[in-house]
């Protein structure tokens, strides 16, 4: 099968509505361990996003569907590096469209912010995200023990990163 294809583009106020959605999905509030949140919780959440002058894109599929944000936060250029996050739509996972958004927004990052390091973390047990992660070629640098909790648990947290030497040898 050919790879899935997305197009990242500005992230609107009007696609607050459908972030507002997939944030309240019970997966994505297991895995990214977020409690619920209001639709005016959601919009100061993205406002706070745009202050930190994150770099906040939408994801968007072959058919112009929003499927998703994806945005590069934490972006210090005095230490050349940036973290990275995302989260698709409760019906645009396990599709392929991870991959190609990451890979985009990976190749911002380090082609055209000039940054020399993405980073991110994640929760040990999210399979399908540490599986995306290694795919594009991010490496486990650290495993925090019991870092999180939700649910009445604790839980590792994977520290991963990627370095642009090792993004551009694999792109030549
Ligand atoms: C995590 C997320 C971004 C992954 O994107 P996706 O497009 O759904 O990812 P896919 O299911 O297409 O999988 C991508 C790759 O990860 C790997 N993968 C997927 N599920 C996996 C699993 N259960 N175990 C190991 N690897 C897995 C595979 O290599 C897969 O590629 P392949 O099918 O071509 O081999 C998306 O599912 C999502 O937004 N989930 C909810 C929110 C979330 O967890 N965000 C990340 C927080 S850190």
């Amino acid at each position: 099968m050919d790879q899935s294809q997305v197009i990242l583009r500005a992230f609107e106020n009007e696609d607050i509505r459908e972030l507002h959605r997939w944030l309240n999905d019970p997966v994505s509030i297991a895995m990214v361990g977020r409690a619920p949140m209001t639709y005016e919780q959601t919009v100061k959440h993205v406002e706070k996003k745009r202050n930190n002058g994150d770099l906040v894109l939408a994801i968007e599929n072959e058919e112009h569907k929003l499927i998703g944000w994806i945005f590069l936060q934490n972006i210090e250029y005095e230490h050349g590096r940036a973290s990275i996050g995302i989260l698709l739509s409760p019906e645009g996972r396990g599709q392929g469209y991870g991959l190609p958004a990451m890979q985009q927004m990976v190749e911002i990052g380090f082609n055209q912010l000039r940054l020399n390091k993405i980073y991110l973390t994640t929760r040990a047990i999210n399979e399908q995200a540490v599986g995306l992660y290694k795919k594009i070629g991010f490496i486990i640098e650290g495993q925090l023990r019991k870092h999180a909790f939700s649910d009445g648990q604790y839980y590792d947290t994977y520290f991963m990163g990627l370095l642009a030497s090792e993004w551009n040898v694999k792109c030549l």
